[in-house]
């Protein structure tokens, strides 16, 4: 009688590390985030549920830290928590991928087939999009793949700049029983999302016109497109069209993942956006700090929309080189329209918490004007903490400059998580030292502005994150859009040796910090809430937990015909 899987794959983590080289002894390595076991990753690629099973592609370079001979790795996971590394999907073989299998998303077409859609990259960088189905769709672990033998599926004609075409969404199908794919592009200086619809997944037409466009912006990496709900709290199939429900359009761009919310309309493809990319004082975005190139995908099993991006490293690439890998995949999150209609919200999966362990948890301490405290009893390294400030009154509020439309720029001038505010800087202090001579600050400053509502500032300063010289230690800021007069302000950081995941106000405001520390390293990391304002704050929750380490490990090879 067949296993079922859920019985193998323990066995594999038992049997999976014989004579497989890891770099796990490294200080910075993670515990809990995505990794493989060496060399260079770096955008996640169709992501998808099947048949009980979550799948995630990445772009993965087999020789080496540094980006190059792009192939799509592939693991499996039954929890988004623990994963297991198959042999790669796709390695670059034919012509027209000579310089990479780029990146691409998967879809489930009718009768529950799956399938991806990819870029290659020939020699020349001129950019075509192919298909792949697997071998065996009864196969849950879909461990082998084939490319279309009509490949190349749409290539770079017309208008198209061939270097500028690349990254297909997961497709939706519409009531005309059409499928549609947008592609990134950049035309005439504006990037876009090149619409495409096909009857059978491998005629592409192009449509006129974009699904939308900017002259605001370069290049459009790795699109997404998908529905929120308006009114409910699950995530939904990207071909739901009807309901009460938001697209959201997001683009890849200046190293940021930028998203916009509209209206789509499927019967004429038209999108109408709420506000567009970059305009003036709408430039939402996933993550305010180091978080790229991210895929969501719906989890049927779920229903939810759970998106994962990359993060990229912030040291050089010998650093990289040294220390055999690069890049990260972000916690996977829950995605969902907030609240207030206007912006997204995420929150790490809930599967995550199966690896909280030792907990610390207290309700209403004072933090006083000036003052630190530790937290004590867990591993500062490794560690999930949420913590809530109530504040005594906002009277003290400085006033916020008309012009402070920036919160990057606001918190990089204003970087004073070691200097006085009134209302804050209050936060944390992450993988600090016990001097705090290293420490990455994640904190709030509440300003009052023109028309006397209150800004909530958030900010995780990596200028004193490493007393290592060479690495990029940027402030990052974002605006969480709450009322801190009704509402807690609320923090929660994944803490993993050199990530540090932060979501305020419940996740409406993300922010990721790739840091290196020197000292405050395992044993050596210490955990602090500081309030450096001059008005008091006051504790009203924290827990927090030591995690415990996910199992992220090679499928073994000999084992691997007694899976699935
Ligand atoms: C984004 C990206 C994609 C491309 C891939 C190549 O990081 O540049 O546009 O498909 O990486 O690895």
């Amino acid at each position: 009688m067949r296993k079922p899987l859920n019985w193998v794959i323990p066995l594999c983590f038992l049997l999976a590390y014989n004579g497989v080289e890891t770099v796990s002894n490294q200080p910075y390595r993670t515990a809990f985030h995505f990794q493989p076991p060496k060399n260079w990753m770096n955008d996640p690629n169709g992501p998808m549920y099947y048949k009980g099973v979550y799948h995630l592609f990445y772009q993965y370079n087999p020789y080496s830290a540094i980006w190059g001979n792009i192939t799509w790795a592939h693991s499996i996971s039954y929890d988004l928590v623990d994963w297991v590394h198959l042999e790669h999907a796709l390695s670059p073989t034919e012509p027209y991928e000579t310089n990479g299998c780029w990146s691409g998303s998967a879809t489930i077409l009718l009768d529950e087939q799956p399938s991806i859609l990819y870029t290659g990259a020939n020699s020349k960088n001129q950019q075509f999009q192919n298909l792949a189905l697997p071998k065996n769709r009864s196969d849950p672990l879909l461990k082998e793949w084939i490319k279309s033998p009509q490949n190349p599926l749409i290539a770079p004609v017309d208008d198209i700049d061939p270097s500028n075409f690349r990254d297909p969404t997961t497709a939706w199908l519409g009531q005309d029983r059409l499928w549609r794919v947008i592609v990134g592009g950049e035309i005439g200086g504006s990037g876009m999302a090149i619409l495409y619809r096909s009857e059978d997944f491998v005629n592409w037409t192009r449509s006129k016109s974009p699904l939308h466009s900017s002259n605001e912006t370069g290049m459009w990496e790795c699109p997404d497109f998908y529905p929120v709900s308006i009114n409910g709290s699950n995530g939904l199939d990207t071909s739901v069209h009807d309901g009460l429900i938001k697209h959201v359009l997001k683009a890849s761009f200046n190293d940021t993942d930028h998203y916009v919310l509209g209206s789509y309309i499927p019967g004429t493809d038209t999108y109408s956006v709420e506000n567009n990319f970059l305009s003036n004082g709408s430039d939402m975005r996933y993550d305010y700090g180091k978080f790229y190139a991210s895929k969501s995908f719906y989890d049927s099993g779920k229903k939810r929309r759970i998106l994962w991006g990359w993060i990229k490293e912030s040291d050089s690439e010998g650093d990289d080189t040294t220390k055999g890998w690069s890049g990260l995949q972000s916690i996977p999150r829950t995605i969902l329209l907030g609240e207030s209609g206007r912006q997204l919200v995420q929150w790490p999966i809930k599967e995550l918490e199966k690896l909280r362990t030792k907990q610390v948890s207290f309700n209403d301490v004072d933090l006083k004007s000036g003052s630190v405290f530790e937290v004590p009893g867990i591993t500062a390294a490794q560690a999930d903490i949420e913590i809530s400030f109530r504040l005594s009154g906002l009277k003290e509020a400085e006033e916020m400059n008309s012009s402070w439309n920036d919160p990057q720029l606001l918190c990089k001038e204003n970087n004073k998580a070691l200097g006085k505010g009134a209302i804050g800087p209050f936060g944390l202090l992450v993988l600090a030292s016990k001097d705090l001579t290293e420490q990455t600050a994640v904190y709030f400053r509440v300003f009052r502005n023109q028309y006397d509502k209150y800004v909530v500032l958030m900010c995780s300063d990596q200028s004193r994150s490493s007393q290592r010289e060479g690495l990029e230690k940027a402030t990052y800021g974002a605006f969480v859009d709450m009322d801190p007069l009704r509402e807690t302000i609320s923090l929660r950081s994944l803490i993993d040796h050199s990530i540090i995941e932060s979501f305020g106000g419940n996740g409406k405001a993300c922010i990721t910090a790739r840091v290196y520390p020197k000292i405050a390293i395992n044993q050596e990391a210490h955990l602090y809430a500081f309030n450096n304002g001059s008005m008091d704050v006051r504790i009203s929750r924290l827990s927090g937990w030591s995690m415990k380490r996910a199992q992220v490990v090679p499928i073994q090879k000999r084992r691997k015909s007694s899976i699935g």
